[in-house]
């Protein structure tokens, strides 16, 4: 099967760089940004609402007193065994003796949500990543993603804070959409060593990939959103390698870009370091070749990492609360945005920390679960099933039981997280100021069939969601593979 990376995307585009642009001056070998005409005023762009594309840390901080941050981000369908991949990359620990976490960039098919719900009670970071996966998203395709993963992951609407656009293909168009429904970032753009940024905030529009033109005046203008570049490592022949970097070289070889880039951030300016990763790579399937070496390889890599008294393990949105005000390294452990306390409920309730067990051949169970079972999709919830299967015209649809139904699960409110809600009794369990929460995010914005705003994104370029996947773990890895992989 061809399996087209981003590594290759990613050759191409700098080949067609280093050709465009060699009249401007670029230096061949694939780093070069082309012209840019960002430009951006620190003294009136200040945190916490503006910060300027910088290669400096914020706030002044010197590289010596910046935590060094990594993110390991995950993207697509979330199953019980992609789930169990990302847990195993993820198990190391930060300074402060907290569990690292990660952000999933969740597309809606093949996902099971009471897994959703799991990764964010866990402390982690669930995001938009579109419903069906398409390379040009509608807003339709946005919002219906942030609806599923509120509806039946129980994830407040404003903790779903993140976008990522599918195969990494933004445009102008799509940032403004992010930006209309509310989300606090993108993080789709890719940084390699001139334009190694911070994250910033889009005020002065774009800083990264300029060679696209997006940087141009007029073509992105949204105050307030921020920008999350991802950051490439630049392989033994300086050519920019972003998501699955393990699939660019033998793993001795990955291994040592990997800790060549990261202490090019660790002893420079200490940008945040990261690794994209689509778990099904590293995830074995009965039938399919054996891909715990490279698992294994990886989670070797995260763990060299590990260990350092300035090297922090957290999701976009953690660093986003450290970028709005900065602390030096020794004041990180005491945040409240790294603490890593497990509500204690008194009472086990469908909340994604319950047992929820999943086996060998990737089956979820729990006895509070609700199983939903459409001809060609199987997902659990904690929440109730629809009375037919979510679509992009119809994400949400009814409940298959009336709300006076024994059965029915009560909706998680916008004055309670859903770590602290039992949508059987119906009852928030959090008791006191430290718990509470109050949900002020706008459901989504205008109508969820797609009619508030344009988007040209076709359902056509989509996996269809009559993609036959009841043979179980080898189909559904098969059709995960086949479709899934930016
Ligand atoms: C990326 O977006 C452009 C529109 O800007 C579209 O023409 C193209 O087909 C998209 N690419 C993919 C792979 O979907
Ligand atoms: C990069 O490393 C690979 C494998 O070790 C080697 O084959 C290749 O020649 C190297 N390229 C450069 C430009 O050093
Ligand atoms: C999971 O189940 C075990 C045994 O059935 C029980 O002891 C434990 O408390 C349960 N865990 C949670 C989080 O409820
Ligand atoms: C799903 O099952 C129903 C009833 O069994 C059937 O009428 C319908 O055609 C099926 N849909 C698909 C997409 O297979
Ligand atoms: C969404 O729009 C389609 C037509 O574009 C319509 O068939 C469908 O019923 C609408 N869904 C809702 C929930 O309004
Ligand atoms: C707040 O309430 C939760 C659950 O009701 C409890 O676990 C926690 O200890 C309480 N915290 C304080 C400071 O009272
Ligand atoms: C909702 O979207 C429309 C465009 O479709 C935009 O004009 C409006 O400002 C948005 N509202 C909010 C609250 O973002
Ligand atoms: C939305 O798209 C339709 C055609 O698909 C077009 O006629 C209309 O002008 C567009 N509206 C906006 C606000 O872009
Ligand atoms: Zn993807």
């Amino acid at each position: 099967m061809k399996i087209f990376t981003i590594t290759s995307a990613i050759t191409v585009l700098s080949t067609l760089i280093s050709v465009g642009l060699a009249q401007e001056g670029a230096t061949p070998g694939g780093t070069q940004t082309g012209p840019s005409t960002y430009s951006c005023d620190p003294n009136t762009c200040k945190l916490p609402k503006c910060q300027c594309a910088s290669q400096s840390p914020p706030g002044g901080l010197k590289p010596s007193d910046t935590p060094q941050f990594v993110v390991i981000t995950f993207d697509d369908s979330v199953q019980g065994a992609l789930l169990q991949t990302a847990k195993d990359m993820l198990n190391v620990k930060n300074p402060n003796g907290c569990p690292a976490k990660g952000s999933w960039y969740v597309s809606m098919e093949y996902t099971d949500f009471s897994l959703v719900q799991q990764w964010y009670a866990d402390g982690n970071e669930v995001a938009d990543h579109t419903f069906t996966h398409v390379g040009n998203p509608s807003a339709q395709e946005i919002t219906a993603a942030k609806e599923m993963l509120h509806t039946y992951g129980g994830v407040p609407y404003g903790k779903i804070t993140g976008f990522r656009a599918p195969f990494l293909n933004y445009t102008a168009s799509t940032l403004s959409t992010v930006a209309q429904q509310g989300f606090m970032y993108d993080t789709s753009s890719t940084a390699t060593l001139d334009d190694c940024f911070w994250p910033y905030t889009l005020d002065n529009g774009m800083a990264n990939d300029c060679w696209t033109g997006i940087c141009a005046a007029g073509q992105v203008k949204l105050p307030g959103v921020w920008e999350l570049p991802m950051y490439a490592v630049m392989d033994n022949a300086s050519t920019p390698q972003l998501m699955d970097v393990y699939l660019a070289g033998s793993m001795s070889d990955v291994t040592t870009w990997s800790q060549t880039n990261f202490q090019r951030h660790y002893t420079g300016n200490r940008q945040p370091f990261g690794i994209y990763v689509h778990p099904t790579h590293m995830t074995n399937y009965p039938g399919m070749p054996d891909v715990s070496a490279l698992k294994n390889g990886v989670v070797s890599i995260i763990q060299s990492l590990a260990g350092k008294p300035d090297v922090w393990f957290v999701t976009n949105q953690q660093l986003l609360q450290w970028m709005q005000n900065p602390v030096p390294n020794s004041q990180l452990a005491s945040q409240p945005y790294m603490q890593c306390n497990v509500p204690n409920t008194g009472k086990e309730i469908c909340n994604g920390l319950q047992n929820i067990t999943v086996s060998s051949d990737g089956l979820v169970q729990s006895p509070l679960l609700q199983n939903c079972n459409f001809n060609t999709t199987n997902w659990h919830t904690c929440y109730n099933c629809p009375n037919a299967a979510p679509s992009l015209d119809t994400p949400v649809p009814p409940a298959a039981v009336q709300s006076t139904d024994p059965s029915y699960r009560k909706p998680v409110p916008d004055n309670c997280d859903s770590i602290w809600w039992d949508p059987v009794a119906g009852q928030c369990l959090c008791t006191n100021s430290s718990c509470a929460y109050t949900d002020t995010a706008a459901p989504t914005n205008g109508s969820s069939n797609g009619t508030s705003a344009n988007g040209s994104g076709s359902k056509s370029a989509a996996a269809p969601l009559t993609k036959p996947m009841l043979g179980g773990a080898v189909t559904l890895a098969v059709a995960a593979l086949a479709t899934l992989l930016f």
